[in-house]
């Protein structure tokens, strides 16, 4: 291309007067391949609960605060306003939420699609469309869009979980709208754990949902995870994953929440997972043991509590190092989405024997 001082001070115009030159401009909005915005990056347990136990002081739930939770905001993103998107990855929202015995995070419902991942503490119950249910660490939750939901802790101790919406989504779409219930809590409309005994059998659906519903299980029991993955822990393991599984919808077979998708997966003592990347991002969270994730050649170690998250078209592999312990870590992605709009690839990595060269390590915030 012919470069002058006349083309430039074109480009300069064409700017100031709202246009673009498509022949300056094309490389760079058709990429080769994904340019990703987030970037790989890892919160560490320690940090985020010493920020939390500040709020714990400084609010109370339902009296000046509606939610106490401190989110993740990936570093790639950080100069998106408002708040970097909330993105922990482009598409996902990722935060660590906080509730006090006796508090009442109140109802509301909003575009947003959200779920949560109970981490700790006994006592805490939700509310989701009518419906109540007691939830303990390892159960899996969710409130898709438009769905009334509050949340109390009757126990003793605070409970923590991770919760997960798809707001950077929504927000890039201009789609998102919100509204408040007139009362703290909504109104109960249907027995305790009503879900959960419906589809308590597993493998049998009530003969009213033979026409699919968006959410007829909003509580996954962890006891009832560990079993699937106590199963499929008998067979050879994905040599990318481990033993995983993912959450779905007992009415449809797809995934739990129509927009994001969660998964747990178990890895083995001594697991050296072979690299892969796909378009779909995730967030991590580490529910127990630990290891670390090479991420585009850099190591990044993980314990109990951390986060972590894979951008789009990232290099990845997952290692378990003890030979006595094993890995459950809880991930979300964006995988319903990329699949809707036919986006989704996943690339193997060949050379090494599937494993990348470690060139550094990630020193987090402690
Ligand atoms: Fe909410
Ligand atoms: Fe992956």
């Amino acid at each position: 291309m012919i470069h002058n001082d006349k083309l430039e001070q074109f480009h300069e115009r064409l700017a100031s007067e709202n246009l673009g030159p498509l022949w300056a401009s094309i490389h760079s909005l058709n990429t080769i391949e994904p340019k990703a915005r987030p970037i790989p990056y890892l919160w560490k347990k320690e940090h985020i609960r010493r920020n939390l136990e500040e709020a714990e002081h400084l609010l109370e739930v339902g009296n000046g605060a509606d939610r106490r939770a401190v989110f993740l905001i990936n570093p790639g993103m950080k100069d998106l306003k408002p708040h970097g998107w909330g993105g922990a990855t482009h598409t996902l929202y990722a935060a660590i939420q906080a509730v006090k015995p006796g508090e009442v995070a109140p109802a509301h419902r909003h575009t947003t699609t959200a779920l949560r991942f109970i981490m700790q503490g006994e006592g805490g119950k939700g509310r989701v469309n009518g419906g109540e249910e007691e939830f303990e660490p390892g159960d899996y939750l969710i409130t898709p869009t438009w769905t009334w939901h509050d949340h109390t802790n009757q126990g003793n101790e605070t409970v923590l979980w991770m919760d997960c919406l798809d707001t950077p989504f929504t927000l890039y779409m201009n789609v998102c709208f919100t509204e408040f219930y007139p009362q703290k809590q909504q109104q109960l409309l249907v027995p305790n754990n009503y879900g959960s005994r419906r589809y308590q059998g597993g493998m049998t659906r009530p003969i009213s949902d033979r026409n699919p519903s968006l959410a007829p299980l909003t509580r996954y029991k962890w006891g009832l995870t560990k079993t699937g993955l106590d199963g499929l822990s008998e067979l050879d393991p994905d040599p990318y994953d481990g033993h995983a599984i993912e959450y779905i919808n007992p009415s449809t077979g797809k995934d739990a929440n129509d927009r994001i998708g969660a998964r747990m997966q178990l890895l083995p003592p001594n697991f050296q997972g072979k690299a892969h990347r796909h378009v779909h991002s995730n967030v991590y969270h580490v529910f127990k043991g630990s290891g670390y994730t090479v991420m585009n050649g850099v190591k990044f170690d993980w314990s109990e509590g951390d986060f972590f998250v894979v951008p789009p078209w990232t290099w990845h592999e997952h290692v378990n190092a003890s030979d006595g312990e094993q890995c459950y870590l809880f991930s979300t992605n964006d995988l319903p989405l990329m699949e809707a709009f036919n986006f989704e690839k996943l690339e193997t990595y060949l050379e090494n024997d599937g494993h990348q060269d470690i060139n550094d390590v990630f020193q987090p915030i402690l």
